[in-house]
């Protein structure tokens, strides 16, 4: 098994619980030569698919490659599915997550299968979408809250995916949405893959993402930044790196993270709330039970899936809640859904 991105906050985690599972079988993979040789990984450069594909020929069995970087386009994607080499993709841009699923076609001809939509948002957020969707037996709306915790060292690779999410045209209105252990926050809709893909997955029409941060000010300074002319600025990859970089310093808040899902029909209404601490790290640890069901064969068609399509990871939350990753599923109370 390759993990690209495999000494990342997400990847790290993956890597060792794989290994930990199947010892010496999971190799870290990264740019850094120097960090590659001292973990025994591999050098691989995910915006260079031919030379990803030498170093998969060169590595010999591979069976899977789990992706904990995000690519710039689906060739790495399709590198690997050609060659018949199980995928997991943590990513969480809608663009490229669509680019991976017309690869589907390939996988199917080649019995690989592709698992999307890996991670907390998406991932669990589209586990528990399914299960309110059901419960309401057939949801018009899913509203999908989440919290992350300010205080999080979170990866240089995520924080320029959220800093790029800013600069990013919404659609909705933010909300206020009570949160178990965090009272009732604002929300602000951010363009986590999740609500693109879940109408195609669920048939549910309506879906939105709202993100609020554990830390008030930091919320509100984040989200201001969507009304002055410097979103624009932050449009610009230098500029986000630069963003990113300062946003590394700050540490305002502490680890935890909240999930709440509310799924509407009609009068009818069904909500669940999942809470946490390191989101990168439950991230890796979806990636990491995911690749181990996949390899253990269970009930995995060939063919790119997201994460809620697939009936085999639908108690993943609960083998996390299990090992005391998360420390709490339940049905969270109703909420009016108000508009801030
Ligand atoms: N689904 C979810 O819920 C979820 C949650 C959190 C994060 N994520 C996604 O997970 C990804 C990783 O996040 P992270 O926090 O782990 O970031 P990170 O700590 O920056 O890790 C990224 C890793 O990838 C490597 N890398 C960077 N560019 C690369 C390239 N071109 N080729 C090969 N390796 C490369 C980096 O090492 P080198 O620089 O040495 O190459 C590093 O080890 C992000 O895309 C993020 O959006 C998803």
């Amino acid at each position: 098994m390759l993990v690209a991105g495999g000494y990342g906050a997400v990847g790290a985690v993956v890597t060792s619980a794989l290994n930990a599972w199947f010892p010496g079988r999971a190799v870290p993979g990264g740019r850094d030569a120097e960090r590659v040789r001292r973990l025994g990984g591999v050098q691989v450069d995910v915006s260079d698919p031919d030379g990803f594909g030498r170093e998969l020929a060169a590595l010999g069995d591979v069976g899977m490659v789990v992706l904990c970087v995000e690519p710039p386009d689906a060739s790495i994607a399709r590198v690997c599915l050609e060659r018949g080499i199980h995928l997991v993709d943590v990513g969480a841009t809608a663009r490229l997550l669509d680019a991976v699923a017309e690869l589907s076609p390939i996988a199917a001809a080649t019995g690989a299968t592709a698992v999307l939509s890996v991670g907390v948002a998406p991932g669990l957020t589209n586990l528990l979408a399914r299960r309110a969707h059901r419960d309401v037996g057939g949801a018009r709306s899913v509203d999908i809250t989440l919290l992350f915790g300010a205080g999080e060292r979170h990866g240089a690779d995520a924080l320029r995916w959220t800093i790029a999410g800013l600069a990013e045209p919404v659609r909705a209105a933010p909300r206020l949405v009570p949160l178990p252990g965090f009272g009732t926050r604002t929300a602000y809709p951010f363009p986590f893959s999740d609500q693109h893909t879940l109408p195609h997955t669920l048939g549910v029409p309506d879906v939105t993402t709202r993100l609020c941060l554990d830390s008030r000010p930091l919320t509100a300074a984040l989200f201001a930044l969507r009304r002055t002319g410097l979103v624009r600025l932050i449009g610009r990859p230098r500029a986000q790196r630069r963003v990113a970089r300062a946003l590394a310093g700050v540490h305002l808040g502490g680890d935890g993270f909240v999930v709440r899902v509310d799924a509407r029909s009609g009068g009818r209404h069904a909500a669940y709330a999942l809470t946490g601490r390191e989101q990168s790290r439950v991230t890796g640890l979806v990636a990491a039970h995911t690749a181990r069901a996949l390899l253990d064969g269970r009930g995995f068609p060939a063919g790119v899936h997201h994460i809620d399509e697939l009936p085999a990871l639908a108690g993943l939350p609960e083998d996390l809640v299990r090992h005391g990753d998360i420390g709490l599923l339940r049905r969270a109370a109703p909420t009016g859904g108000q508009r801030s």
